[in-house]
């Protein structure tokens, strides 16, 4: 059984598809605790299944280096196999990323290496492309840098906005964050190698 600790930082929806595929008991991973740097809403899916949740806010330290170090002691504390960013909006400091790079992915809303950063599915539209996507990837110390796992990629239709357009991608990146992180609780991918290659 993977044991895997979730940040985010919003709604939550993918934590809640991850959340319900654990829920079956042939699915090869656990939720451990979910963190946060904020009140999230999606703390309510935690809750609903009595899992354990912690907000580390960046104002209540006086370095970004200290909030990391926070984080990092609060995610140590339940001893993840892996830890998910689904949705988080920080940045991490480079000392929470090396504690547990490379068993620490994010999901990303477009098909990197094209449009990292915050406002990925506005630039993917500003663009003007055709085709858009998701991507969960290995964290580095990077923004959005490190090795990609597996990418998923859906058309951009005529009419589409920003909120469209990233409902759209949401529907496509909850199942592929759930079948990711079974096939890396499977052992079907190897975080190490793909750091390695
Ligand atoms: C997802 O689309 C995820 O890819 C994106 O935030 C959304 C979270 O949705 N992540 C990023 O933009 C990271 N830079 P959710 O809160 O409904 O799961």
């Amino acid at each position: 059984m993977l044991d895997v600790l979730v940040l985010i930082s919003g709604s939550g929806s993918n934590l809640r598809a991850l959340v319900e595929a654990c829920a079956d008991p042939e699915y090869p991973a656990r939720i451990v605790a979910v963190g946060s740097d904020t009140e999230a809403p999606g703390f309510a899916h935690a809750a609903e299944r009595g899992i354990p949740t912690f907000i580390v806010e960046p104002r209540a330290f006086d370095s970004r280096d200290a909030w990391g170090d926070e984080l990092r002691a609060q995610i140590d504390a339940w001893t993840p196999d892996l830890v998910v960013c689904a949705g988080f909006m920080r940045i991490l400091p480079a000392g929470v990323v090396r504690a547990f790079t490379p068993n620490i992915i994010n999901l990303h809303p477009a098909l990197l290496p094209l449009f990292p950063g915050a406002h990925a599915v506005r630039d993917a539209l500003a663009a003007g492309v055709t085709q858009t996507g998701s991507t969960v990837h290995i964290v580095d110390e990077g923004v959005d840098t490190g090795p990609v796992i597996r990418q998923v990629t859906i058309a951009v239709e005529p009419g589409d906005d920003e909120a469209t357009l990233h409902e759209k991608i949401k529907h496509i990146e909850r199942p592929l964050l759930v079948d990711t992180v079974g096939a890396i609780a499977r052992a079907d991918i190897n975080l190490k190698e793909l750091v390695a290659s």
